[in-house]
């Protein structure tokens, strides 16, 4: 393993005036969002006023409102199709709260059942129907804002538990249900959290038009970047690709999905592309050039054989794009990293990208190492690193032109 140069660093103390939730960063959850500090960290460091970001793993879209507090140009694509509603709200410039005088009415209301064949699974009765009468009245007159706020609603009233990223069930989360329904008046009961929602996201958009800078922010959610092929260039790539097996986004956004309209085949098809999920005929073949890569094959093969297919469907996916989006950018790729764990062992995913893509024509500048202190990133055991001490790292290279 070569040395390559690392220096420490904790991003939050570089901008201590920043919370992690400013702006509209904070407007709905994300599994492993980016904290803002780093994607402006890089930005100030590596990029002027002007510049094209481009994040092949987008998420919520963090690099989209930090372009746009910062005058440069950001194109966020994802799997999810979620992006695109989620970066439409966090990067709109709202003149007033949006009105939603005609949720107070609900006697004649329209209906909108979603598809997902499962819904009921996910709801009482009594709040399922209030909620599709809410819906409905939304599709009538969307505004970006509510649909955000209307997400927070259908999640606070279902049995998901809303504290967890995943889409599953707690008791306490029954509990709390069961204590609602007990509530003389559900419709009320959701009303009031629904307009509690729409004032706090109205109140992080408007916080947002403060920062709010200048510039473009395109999202384009659908996008299995495992096989996309970008038609233009831009100076640099920022992201933060999937960390090995740690979260299932689509399985975790499947109530949002239901909401928006998919149904059960739509919602597998994306599924299936998940990385490290999907299957390797998916997955165009690239010679992985990284020593460690082998090495960690070898100890993940002798552990678990099973768990080597996943290991190299993750590593062929990943570096796969980067390889292919790297012949697009012209100055700078810059890749967020945590140290997700396969089954107990700890490859070095900084390590791993910075000797493939070194080969690839990439020229290592930096990797920063952030200790991580209060985010708790991995709640399940088996993620966990086995050190104790967990890292983040920011691997920046330049494309060699
Ligand atoms: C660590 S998250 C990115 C979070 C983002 N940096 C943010 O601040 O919200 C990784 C993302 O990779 C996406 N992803 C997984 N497989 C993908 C695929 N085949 N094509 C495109 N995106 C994919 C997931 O949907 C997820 O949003």
């Amino acid at each position: 393993m070569k040395n390559y140069r690392r220096v420490e660093i904790s991003f939050r103390d570089v901008y201590p005036a920043l919370s992690t939730t400013y702006a509209s960063h904070g407007m709905y959850y994300y599994p492993a969002r980016f904290i803002p500090q780093v994607v402006r960290f890089f930005i100030e460091k590596y990029t002027k006023e002007g510049d094209w970001l481009l994040d092949p793993f987008a998420g919520s879209g963090t690099v989209g409102v930090e372009a746009l507090i910062t005058n440069r140009n950001a194109l966020c694509l994802d799997l999810n199709p979620i992006i695109e509603p989620l970066l439409e709200a966090k990067t709109y410039l709202p003149k007033s709260p949006p009105d939603i005088s005609q949720y107070r009415q609900l006697n004649n209301a329209p209906i909108f059942k979603p598809k997902w064949s499962r819904i009921e699974e996910w709801y009482p009765p009594e709040f399922l129907e209030v909620l599709e009468k809410l819906w409905g009245i939304y599709y009538e007159n969307p505004h970006p804002l509510t649909l955000i706020a209307l997400f927070k609603t259908s999640r606070r009233f279902s049995l998901a538990d809303d504290q967890v990223p995943k889409i599953f069930r707690s008791k306490k989360k029954r509990i709390e249900i069961e204590k609602m329904l007990k509530s003389e008046n559900p419709y009320k009961l959701i009303l009031d959290f629904f307009e509690k929602s729409v004032r706090n996201v109205y109140k992080a958009s408007a916080e947002f038009k403060t920062y709010y800078k200048g510039g473009t922010c395109i999202a384009r959610g659908h996008i299995d970047i495992v096989n996309y092929k970008l038609d233009r260039e831009v100076n640099h790539l920022i992201t933060s690709p999937p960390y090995g097996m740690a979260h299932e986004y689509i399985r975790s956004f499947k109530l949002e999905l239901a909401w928006l309209g998919y149904d059960d085949k739509q919602i597998r098809k994306l599924s299936k592309l998940e990385i490290p999920y999907r299957h390797e005929k998916t997955i165009p073949p690239i010679e992985i050039h990284s020593k460690t890569y082998e090495r960690y094959y070898n100890i993940i093969e002798k552990k678990n054989p099973k768990l080597v297919r996943v290991y190299e469907k993750y590593f062929t996916s990943v570096l796969g794009v980067f390889e292919r989006l790297g012949s697009r950018i012209t100055d700078y790729l810059a890749i967020f990293v945590g140290n997700a764990s396969f089954s107990g062992i700890d490859p070095p995913y900084d390590i791993i990208f910075t000797e493939h893509l070194e080969e690839e024509g990439f020229e290592h500048v930096i990797t920063y190492v952030d200790v991580i202190k209060s985010r708790k990133l991995f709640r399940n055991r088996k993620n966990a690193s086995p050190s104790g001490i967990e890292t983040e790292h920011l691997v920046v290279l330049k494309a060699k032109r």
